[in-house]
């Protein structure tokens, strides 16, 4: 995936415009930027390194899934994933992001059903106007992605960064707990469907009169 023209801080001001010099003049200034994002190597000019992965996110890319909160760190709003690490995209400056591997919420999910952190949220309601669940969930997934089995205490410190103003945060811990379940039952039947597998093939093997193909 290339975003070639793209130049953070310019989409939003609404300054995008401009003489063909002045346009020259911006993309001289800009700064070289690849890096993975869910998956794809992106390669892409920013204007200021020192631009938040959150604008070029939610500006530059259009991913716009990853709420803009506090932008001071503070509030979990813009949790994404770098490098296996829940961080606030608000404070990661574009032009450190150089060669390393980012994920947001809209990595998450897909055609084939959601991510297990997604359902749990909708099997215990844990959310109400939604707009803290992408920082709460991308939260989860690091802590997983790392321990698949966590303790209490490491659910709750994982999203002690997050704030929320509407559920009280009951509903939150409940899906984070049955987060865990989910992806430890979709471990367990992907573990049993393998072995399933392996017994099948065993079983064409030694069928008399049969050939694998
Ligand atoms: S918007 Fe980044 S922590 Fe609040
Ligand atoms: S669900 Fe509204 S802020 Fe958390």
């Amino acid at each position: 995936m290339t975003a070639g023209t793209t130049t953070s801080g310019t989409a939003h001001t609404g300054d995008a415009g401009g003489s063909t010099h002045e346009n020259e003049a911006r993309k001289a200034m800009s700064v070289p930027l690849r890096f993975r994002l869910n998956g794809e190597d992106i390669e892409m000019q920013v204007k200021d390194a020192g631009a938040p992965l959150l604008d070029v996110l939610r500006h530059d890319l259009g991913l716009t899934g990853t709420k803009s909160g506090c932008e001071i760190g503070y509030c979990g709003a813009c949790t994404v994933i770098v490098d296996g690490e829940a961080v606030p995209a608000c404070l990661q400056m574009a032009g450190l992001l150089e060669g390393r591997d980012v994920r947001t919420i809209e990595d998450l999910g897909g055609p084939g059903g959601l991510d297990p952190v997604q359902r749990a949220f909708v099997e215990e309601a844990g959310f109400q106007c939604g707009f803290c669940t992408p920082g709460h969930v991308m939260a989860l997934r690091a802590l997983l992605d790392e321990d698949p089995a966590p303790d209490e205490e490491q659910l709750r410190t994982a999203v002690d960064g997050n704030y929320c103003r509407c559920t009280g945060y009951v509903k939150i811990l409940d899906s984070a707990r049955r987060a865990v379940a989910l992806q430890t039952g979709a471990a367990q039947a992907g573990a049993a469907e393998a072995g399933a597998a392996d017994a099948g093939a065993g079983d064409v093997g030694s069928a008399p009169g049969q050939e694998l193909r």
